[in-house]
């Protein structure tokens, strides 16, 4: 089917209190992996691109093969922008077929955060397109945007309140104490939930969305770590926190660490198993095995996504 914005899915999300997908993809491997597990599993499912991603492959091709596959596929595929960092960000990919764009200017201040959102709300929809904003600052780094941990800000949930009326963004992204990258706690891994659930009061069946969502699977690291990579520190949001976060408003749980693990875990153990093949293909297939191994792995038993479409 066509490519979809975000409004249908974030409904039935909501509705039926589960979380959908939006990852990370870069090139055909990566977007092939995510999709097929999504069509398998009968899920929905967000694919994204950051600028930096926009970059490296080119709008162009990454929207035609998103609805090059998305057309012969029977689940909702929405194609969303990743930390747009300006209005122009996002009027491009609005124009290049993109169906959700996120604008991200969680960093400047509050009014001004209020006013580019606010410029975009007004251009994505006048072309059906949905469209996700951000307030409070997340610790790590968010493309064009870094911060460290001391700089991260807590979402206070009246301004969410305020932010969302003000703007009419279709969804937000809240900080609670997620980061991006492959290490998310130094010690004791801990969301605030109060925040959630006092967004969630403020704004009853309104769609939020967590960044910075990624598990950093261990098995992944060490299978990685076996074949030479090192990742010391690595750890990310337990599971079991990823599902409460969905139980209440979160319906789009943002994942590109772990693809990013697990592709590269898959490609080391191939080449060091076959030091004479120099088919790309043969290691890439072994890295995308191990995509869908996890991306169906939160579709079935985190996110709670699969057999959501008839
Ligand atoms: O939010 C950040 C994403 O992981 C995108 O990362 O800008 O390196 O493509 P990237
Ligand atoms: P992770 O680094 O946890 O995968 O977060 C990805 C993300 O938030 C993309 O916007
Ligand atoms: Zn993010």
């Amino acid at each position: 089917m066509e490519l979809q914005n975000a409004k249908r899915i974030f409904d039935d999300a909501i509705r039926n209190k589960y979380g959908v997908g939006a990852f990370n993809f870069v090139n055909l491997e990566t977007l092939k992996s995510i999709l097929e597990s999504a069509e398998e599993n009968k899920s929905p499912v967000i694919v994204q691109c950051s600028t930096g991603a926009i970059k490296y492959a080119g709008v162009d091709t990454l929207v035609a093969m998103c609805k090059s596959y998305a057309e012969k596929m029977t689940v909702p595929v929405c194609l969303n922008l990743d930390h747009g960092a300006t209005f122009e960000d996002c009027k491009k990919c609005i124009d290049a077929g993109f169906t959700n764009v996120m604008i991200d200017a969680s960093h400047l201040p509050y009014e001004e955060n209020i006013e580019v959102t606010k410029r975009v709300v007004e251009y994505a929809h006048s072309k059906g397109v949905t469209v996700e904003a951000e307030i409070g600052v997340l610790a790590g780094v968010e493309d064009e945007v870094s911060a460290t941990e001391d700089q991260a800000k807590y979402t206070d949930p009246k301004q969410a309140y305020e932010f969302v009326k003000a703007t009419g963004v279709d969804s937000l992204a809240i900080a609670i104490g997620t980061s991006h990258g492959t290490v998310k706690f130094k010690g004791e891994a801990k969301l605030r939930f109060d925040i959630l659930e006092e967004v969630e009061k403020l704004l009853p069946f309104f769609p939020i969305v967590l960044h910075g969502a990624s598990s950093i699977p261990q098995d992944m690291v060490k299978l990685a770590e076996e074949y030479g990579a090192t990742l010391s520190g690595s750890c990310g949001i337990p599971e079991e926190m990823l599902r409460e976060a969905c139980s209440h408003n979160v319906c789009k749980v943002n994942v590109d660490s772990d693809l990013r693990l697990s592709f590269t875990a898959g490609i080391r153990k191939s080449l060091a198993e076959n030091p004479s093949n120099v088919d790309m293909r043969k290691y890439n297939l072994e890295g995308m095995k191990l995509i869908k191994q996890v991306v169906k792995h939160k579709m079935d038993n985190v996110f709670g996504s699969s057999n959501r479409v008839m």
